[in-house]
């Protein structure tokens, strides 16, 4: 039975069976306790624990879920068995208070044994220690004695904290001959009777409902019902490993099966994870998903691949899973951009990593790798601390961690003490000519600039070397450093071979002079020649929730009235902090009408205009300016339909149909008379 087969056996059961079917819901959970959606339970967390009211008294889906990080993490399994995944889907039938343990466990057998035919010889079950209930249900309904274990394997909960409960696992024996026991046995479905919900202090409290929470893994289901092991052979993996023969130029064999398993399993986490709205960055989930992105790179490499991996690969992806994951063909354009522009950025640098390190083991005494070593591979290199141990563990070599952490720690300790004195540094340079950036509203592929200062630990200087952090200043450039509210670009400094000179984190602004702040990754003199290549895809996200911005204040406006105010704003990509003058909480109506304008007014696609005219026109024109702003004689305005007109130097969509959608998350007061939203925008809000 193929992948989508077994999608449609499973949610046809569940839903003549009284439940309603439901998509998967984003793998960004609305929680901020976890990173991802590590279980189909997590968009149902409020309504498990009582606090949402429940829409259905059964419910079935197939959720795509990630594990790859905190409590639940199985990134490091991954490759060396045929059982582990970051990304998985989880097929999951719920109970709100409706059937209990007697319901969920007739279900689950009578699927497995007498719909999908599976042998009730070769299935096992194993219960809490403190079920006796379950235990005695077992009996009746498939005459097999539990096997009772304790907290460990029978309790389950999604985070540290919420709703949790014994469970039941059901597992499927593989055979006799299979030696080593955990590929012999295999758990294939977990009920979950979630009865409790645990504080921060560890205490249970009963919940109001008893509800059931069940999860199976559909690649094992798949495994079992091909006749195959490993996951990594049915016919879906085998046709994403496949795909990679095609694009490395190697077949899989016994030795170089790991690289393959890992890139077809990273490909499904970081493809769906972009297609969700997760942007590669250097924090949280973000940060997970520049992780698995670079540790498949890695193995491309070890495969004998240089350059782009994933982004050619996504395609397969969708020829394999788009039908049952639409947004993986809709967000096609923009996820492979994104793809690409990371492994546009580590590609150099993996290589050089590389050398680095194969220089550095021969030296390398107890086997274990100095901390500073690790630390400037992750500073220079931006090789993740699991990756050079993922690395180093094929060759038996442990990395000195704390030694690491140290390192970390006396960077930042330098970088607080740097961006103290650096406007200040910059403000001296009275020489220095501002910087001509005409071109960061439409990136020009062609310019060339050139390197007008570098400042290095508090001191300008002429040259300096791969690895140094630096701020740097040129005569001309793409970036759009801070201003107004709307962070800078991230982006590369190439050469004119297009190799990466400098990883720009950020651009920043002093009075006329943007300043690139980052990491070399090869020299850099005073008087080269650079290309300012930006990363565009997080412009596209940064500049749609600028435009969305000055839609919310419209809309506020219009709901609050005409005297609420700009305070302040902070545009990131693909979401909004905005504060205002308003002297209450707003009411639920208030903030739900709010979002409903902005929407609105992003469904119906208006022209977003873009001119230049005298700051008198601009006025004449009833432009808004914020209060207490410097403006030149000659301004921007961005006037969105006939419903926003502001003056305004930031990047802007050209149809307010490109913002996508936006939600608000959050509103709050910050100080007296001064509230703030929150809005996601774009993918994220979707
Ligand atoms: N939430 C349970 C699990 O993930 C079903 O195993």
């Amino acid at each position: 039975m193929k992948y989508n087969d077994i999608r449609k056996t499973f949610l046809d059961y569940f839903e003549s069976h009284g439940h309603k079917i439901v998509p998967s819901a984003s793998l960004i959970p609305n929680d901020p306790t976890l990173l991802f959606t590590v279980a189909g339970m997590v968009p149902w967390k409020g309504i498990l624990q009582g606090t949402e009211p429940a829409f259905a008294p059964r419910v079935a889906d197939v959720q795509k879920c990630i594990r790859a990080g905190g409590k639940h993490n199985d990134l490091d399994e991954v490759g060396f068995d045929g059982r582990h995944h970051t990304f998985f889907e989880m097929l999951g039938n719920w109970s709100f208070g409706d059937y209990f343990k007697a319901g969920a466990i007739e279900m689950s057998w009578d699927l497995l044994t007498n719909v999908l035919k599976l042998d009730p010889a070769r299935l096992r079950v194993t219960t809490h220690v403190s079920d006796d209930e379950s235990t005695e249900i077992w009996r009746k309904v498939a005459g097999k004695d539990a096997i009772r274990l304790g907290d460990k394997d029978n309790w389950w909960s999604a985070g540290d904290t919420g709703p949790c409960g014994p469970c039941t696992e059901i597992f499927y024996d593989f055979g006799a001959d299979i030696e080593n026991e955990d590929d012999r046995w295999v758990e294939i479905w977990n009920d979950v009777f979630m009865q409790f919900d645990r504080d921060a202090n560890g205490n249970l409290t009963p919940l109001p409902k008893q509800n059931v929470d069940t999860g199976a893994g559909l690649e094992r289901w798949a495994a079992l019902l091909q006749g195959k092991v490993d996951n990594y052979d049915t016919d879906l993996f085998s046709a994403l490993i496949g795909a990679t023969e095609d694009i490395v130029g190697v077949k899989k064999t016994p030795e170089n099966i790991a690289s393959f398993k890992v890139i077809a399993d990273h490909l499904r986490a970081v493809g769906f994870a972009i297609a969700d709205g997760v942007i590669p960055s250097n924090t949280d989930r973000g940060y997970v998903i520049r992780r698995i992105l670079r540790r498949a790179m890695r193995h491309g490499q070890l495969l004998g691949h240089r350059g782009a991996l994933l982004s050619k690969l996504y395609p397969a992806l969708i020829t394999e899973m788009g039908a049952a994951y639409p947004e993986l063909g809709r967000e096609e354009k923009r996820v492979v951009e994104i793809i690409q522009n990371e492994e546009n950025a580590f590609a150099d640098m993996l290589q050089n990593g590389i050398k680095l390190l194969d220089n550095e083991i021969p030296k390398i005494q107890n086997n274990i790798l100095p901390g500073e070593i690790a630390f400037k591979l992750f500073d220079t290199y931006g090789f993740p601390l699991d990756l050079t141990q993922m690395i180093l563990r094929e060759k038996n070599i442990d990395v000195d961690v704390v030694g690491f952490e140290r390192a970390m720690g006396e960077q930042k300790e330098r970088s607080r003490a740097n961006t103290k004195g650096t406007r200040t540094l910059w403000e001296s340079q009275t020489q220095l000519p501002a910087t001509d950036d005409t071109t960061k509203y439409a990136p020009d592929d062609k310019l060339e600039s050139k390197v007008l200062a570098i400042l290095r630990d508090g001191e300008f200087i002429s040259s300096a070397s791969a690895g140094d952090a630096v701020e740097v200043a040129l005569d001309k450039t793409n970036f759009y450093g801070t201003q107004g509210g709307q962070v800078g670009d991230s982006g590369e400094l190439k050469n004119l071979d297009g190799q990466t000179v400098m990883n720009v984190g950020e651009a920043g602004r002093v009075d006329n002079i943007v300043i690139h702040k980052g990491t070399l990754a090869a020299d850099l003199h005073v008087g080269d020649v650079v290309k300012t290549v930006i990363n565009s895809a997080v412009r596209t996200q940064t500049t749609r929730a600028h435009t969305a911005t000055h839609l919310l204040q419209a809309a506020l406006r219009h709901v609050l009235n005409e005297d609420v105010e700009q305070r302040g704003s902070k545009v990131s990509p693909d979401s909004v902090r905005f504060d205002f003058s308003f002297g209450r909480p707003m009411t639920a109506e208030e903030k739900q009408s709010v979002e409903d304008l902005v929407n609105k007014w992003i469904d119906a696609n208006m022209d977003v205009k873009h001119e230049e005219m005298s700051i008198d026109d601009a006025k004449s024109r009833g432009a808004m300016a914020l209060f207490g702003e410097k403006y030149g004689d000659t301004v921007k305005v961005i006037t969105a339909g006939d419903v926003s007109c502001e003056l305004c130097g930031g990047t802007h969509v050209y149809h307010t149909g490109e913002i996508k959608h936006a939600k608000i998350n959050k509103e709050k007061s910050i100080s007296s008379g001064v509230r703030r939203i929150t809005m996601s925008v774009g993918t994220l809000a979707e």
